[in-house]
């Protein structure tokens, strides 16, 4: 029990790290003072371009999928290995979202998310990549293409893990084991997708004024 209490310790506190912010002021601003004032990948590419746009992508990514890796591997044989892989997960994306080393404001959760789908689901992962790129290309704007892969991420999951499942031999029955971890996934994505509108309400708001900015207007 003490180790699962480490692990999701341990992986809140890596989510916690604003990857963004530091790098913003590497390079000498604070992202939270510029742009939307949003710690992430696209303020910062915004303010600070392409490369530290992309470095910060990376970096909120990975901080979803380490604790992730690590526990797997920490817990190797132990029952409670996927749910607490699962945890970790969403123990790192809520660090993102509200980071104990900056008053618990943090950021709005979109590359760890995907970083924590990467590793659990990784069909629907690359499903809702393809819908956020389509809408980003079709739109601009970031955030809508945001939103709408959060939005279709819990049916993703469902449709493209629950109809495999459905037709192996022996795990049909609505409670088997396969399909626990499959609502269980839903489950998370559903609360992800939840939280990310939540942390985009501003963004909600500007959309709906037609005041968001494009992508395309702040390429440098
Ligand atoms: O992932 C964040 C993105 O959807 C919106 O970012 O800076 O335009 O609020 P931003």
């Amino acid at each position: 029990m003490a180790i699962y209490i480490v692990l999701l310790l341990g992986a809140y506190l890596l989510g916690s790290v604003p990857f963004g912010l530091l790098l913003g002021k590497m390079a000498g601003i604070d992202v939270r003072r510029g742009g939307s004032g949003n710690i992430g990948a696209t303020n910062v590419g915004r303010l600070l371009g392409k490369k530290l746009g992309v470095a910060t992508l990376l970096a909120d990514l990975l901080k979803g999928v380490l604790p992730m890796l690590l526990a797997s591997w920490w817990l190797a044989g132990d029952e409670q290995r996927s749910l607490v892989v699962g945890l970790c997960g969403a123990a790192a994306f809520l660090g993102h979202l509200f980071p104990i080393y900056l008053g618990f404001k943090g950021g709005k959760g979109v590359a760890t998310a995907l970083g924590v789908f990467l590793y659990l689901t990784p069909l629907a992962a690359l499903g809702s990549m393809v819908v956020f790129v389509l809408v980003l290309l079709n739109w601009g704007y970031v955030s809508l293409a945001s939103l709408s892969a959060a939005l279709l991420m819990p049916g993703l999951v469902w449709l493209l893990y629950s109809a495999p499942a459905a037709l192996e031999p022996g795990v049909g029955e609505l409670l088997g084991p396969a399909w626990v971890e499959i609502w269980l996934e839903t489950l998370l994505a559903l609360l992800f997708a939840l939280l990310i509108w939540f942390k985009h309400r501003d963004n909600i708001g500007r959309l709906w004024r037609g005041e968001e900015k494009s992508w395309r207007n702040h390429q440098k």
